[in-house]
């Protein structure tokens, strides 16, 4: 099953002391109830949703929240998490998987998944997602490249967000590779706590067809 596999994948690594971390299948069997704006989408829409709330909960819980209950939306599609809490929320291919920290131990974090895309999209969206970045240099097929900067900047860009509130296209952080993930520097400043040269590394682990990022500090 892809959902254990990719967990088995995330396992035991370096996280913030007191993380909660969870990965579930999309095809969620239980139901929560959704804001009016999420009714209303297609039956996909509404099953990452859920999936990605499900994750949520269920990330929460295993931080120590016993009684948590699914995050709600706020008006700018941001989670709401509890009050102390931080936390990220991605659905990609079949999965939903979500994180959850205390803020005193993550002052940011983001988490992306994403299924592997097929080589012919990994030539199309190269020249966009990793501009900087010779393709070839990491050893690996031009498809598994594509797939783990663009996830590492969406891991960025999600980890950022609720503080710097700026929209950032895929040029506004260079990506270099690490023997674990990948390295990601700021190319351009970001907000006033976020200036240009600011480095992040991002733990990766890819598993049944998915490539997962964790990004948090
Ligand atoms: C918003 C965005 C990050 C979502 O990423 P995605 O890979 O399509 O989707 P994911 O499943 O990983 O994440 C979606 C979840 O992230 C959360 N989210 C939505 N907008 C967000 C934001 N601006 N910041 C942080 N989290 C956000 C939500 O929980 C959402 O799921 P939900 O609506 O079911 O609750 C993406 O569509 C986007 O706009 N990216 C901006 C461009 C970018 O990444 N630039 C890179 C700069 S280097």
């Amino acid at each position: 099953m892809p959902a254990e596999l990719l967990a088995a994948a995330l396992r035991g690594l370096h996280l913030p002391p007191g993380a909660g971390l969870a990965v579930v299948p999309l095809a969620a069997t239980e139901q929560i109830t959704l804001p009016a704006r999420i009714r209303a989408s297609a039956p996909r829409r509404r099953a990452s949703f859920t999936a990605g709330r499900l994750a949520a909960r269920t990330a929460l819980r295993r931080a120590g929240l016993a009684e948590a209950e699914a995050p709600g939306m706020d008006a700018d599609g941001l989670p709401v998490w509890p009050a102390g809490w931080r936390g990220s929320i991605s659905h990609g291919g079949s999965l939903a998987a979500a994180i959850a920290a205390p803020a005193g131990t993550a002052r940011l974090i983001g988490l992306d998944i994403e299924r592997l895309v097929t080589p012919e999209t990994a030539r199309r969206l190269a020249p966009d997602v990793m501009p900087e970045l010779p393709p070839g240099r990491s050893g690996l097929s031009l498809h598994h490249e594509v797939t783990r900067v663009f996830s590492a900047k969406e891991a960025l860009f999600k980890a950022l967000y609720p503080a710097t509130r700026q929209f950032r296209a895929f040029s506004a952080a260079h990506a270099d590779w690490l023997p674990e993930g990948m390295a990601l520097t700021l190319a351009e400043d970001w907000g006033p706590d976020w200036a240009a040269g600011a480095r992040f590394e991002a733990i990766q682990r890819v598993a049944a067809d998915h490539v997962a990022t964790i990004l948090w500090r």
